[in-house]
């Protein structure tokens, strides 16, 4: 691309009674007007987008280009806010979508109708390198030296790993006891100055915000709309991983609300190109145990309302929540979030693709992840909440057992170690599959197996 970026893409606020506009130089993260979240968006009449998507599929066959290598900057046009120079990738988005007929018979689907989308595969082992590695080229592009996020684990893994790749210091900030070992691990092994805060998420979110601004680090939470702009690739690849068919559902579980806002944006933004005629619909699955998105849609009606949202009932209810001293807790500790920071971009993604917000329990959550295991490739909780909550969504109807059905499994199984042992080893489920002790003895041992 050789026109200055300049001229391709911009940054504007997603209120429409504000819509104040800034160039994708600047570092921004909200509004400095009205405190809303910011767009990219893009003149798409001076972008040279293919006409039909099938075209992006030929960069597959060409490896050896490191920007078609990767899952996100194939599909460069789309996103086109950063010259070549400033791009980071380290192979994100070679991840897989896994036609799976034993989950699909299990839940009594039609057959061939469920697939999922495994981002396990990411070299952090989670969605957010799609996302990242949009960010940290924004963050080559304005001259960044140093960046933060606040985690529930896979945010802080995959930042310290492009920070290191990009020569940014990083500082992450984690709930004390809030995070999976393996991503604690990785976050150490990668090297970032990593802070555990005592308290939760929200408790990180806002800390890390105001220490960004106080010292000016560059912030890599999905507050920071080039990030979004990564992970809209998942969407395309999904459709590529269909042979460019729109499904009828995406499920995804909904924790800071990212994903569910970029994939709005992407199939917004796909149909405004003609490059799909229909978007699908969306289920954003919420845990019982931390379900601000499923509390205000289902039972408050709040709804996206052409950008202007009741903004006065979104805070009445975070003072709710902070009187009665809430704090979320499942067993998913990715998704353990009350105060969502996409909450906004999330109702516009309900209302572009007529979506639906559920819940499901740990017990749910647990099973479901199990089952993912034994007949899948297996994923951590929070990506299992897709799978349980597709199973309400059948059982209820809404969805048809014949529709195509895609499951975002957004992290990889290793992650979260400790709660897949304790479901096997205590038998806390019906899928569970406990080791059995044997003494050290040839006889006993072939005993048993034959058993
Ligand atoms: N699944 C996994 C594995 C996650 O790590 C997260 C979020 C989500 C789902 C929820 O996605 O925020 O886009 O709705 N993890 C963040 C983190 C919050 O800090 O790692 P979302």
């Amino acid at each position: 691309m050789t026109a200055d970026y300049k001229d391709l893409a911009f940054q504007q606020c997603i209120n429409p009674d504000c819509g104040a506009s800034f160039d994708c130089g600047q570092t921004l993260f909200r509004c400095p007007s009205c405190g809303d979240l910011l767009d990219v968006r893009y003149h798409w009449d001076k972008i040279p987008v293919p006409r039909r998507l099938s075209d992006f599929a030929r960069r597959w066959a060409n490896r050896n280009h490191w920007l078609d290598l990767s899952g996100v900057w194939r599909f460069r046009e789309l996103l086109a806010f950063c010259p070549d120079q400033y791009k980071v990738t380290i192979g994100e988005g070679q991840t897989i979508l896994e036609q799976n007929q034993a989950i699909a018979s299990h839940l009594g689907m039609g057959p061939d109708r469920l697939f999922l989308q495994y981002e396990g595969l990411n070299p952090s082992g989670s969605f957010k390198d799609n996302g990242m590695a949009a960010a940290f080229s924004h963050a080559r592009l304005v001259g960044a030296s140093s960046c933060a996020c606040a985690s529930t684990g896979n945010t802080s893994a995959s930042v310290a790993l492009y920070a290191h790749r990009c020569g940014l210091k990083c500082t992450v900030f984690v709930g004390s006891g809030r995070i999976a070992f393996g991503k604690l691990s990785q976050a150490m092994d990668y090297g970032a100055q990593t802070i555990q805060i005592q308290g939760d998420f929200d408790d990180c979110m806002r800390q890390v915000q105001a220490v960004c601004s106080r010292v000016g680090l560059y912030l890599l939470n999905s507050l920071n709309p080039f990030r979004l702009e990564g992970q809209k690739t998942i969407m395309f690849r999904v459709l590529e991983g269909l042979d460019w068919q729109v499904p009828d559902w995406i499920v995804v579980p909904g924790g800071n609300l990212g994903n569910s806002s970029a994939f709005g944006k992407a199939f917004m933004e796909l149909k405004e190109l003609g490059l799909i005629q229909r978007p699908p619909r969306l289920a954003v699955i919420n845990a019982t145990g931390a379900n601000t998105l499923w509390d205000l849609v289902n039972n408050r009606g709040l709804r996206w309302n052409g950008g202007r949202y009741d903004r006065r009932q979104v805070e009445a209810y975070y003072k709710e929540l902070t009187d009665r001293h809430f704090s979320p807790h499942t067993c998913a500790s990715a998704i353990e979030i009350s105060r969502p920071v996409n909450l906004s971009k999330c109702l516009r993604a309900l209302d572009v693709c007529n979506g639906v917000v559920r819940q499901v329990t740990d017990q749910q959550i647990c099973d479901a992840k199990a089952l993912v295991g034994r007949y899948g490739l297996g994923c951590e909780p929070a990506s299992a909440a897709t799978v349980a909550g597709l199973r309400e969504l059948l059982a209820e109807g809404t969805i048809a057992k014949d529709e195509l059905v895609v499951c975002i499994l957004t992290g990889h199984m290793l992650k979260d170690p400790n709660l897949t042992v304790n479901y096997h080893k205590d038998r806390q489920g019906s899928l569970s599959n406990p080791p059995i002790e044997v003494p050290n003895d040839l006889e006993r041992i072939i005993e048993l197996i034959k058993s």
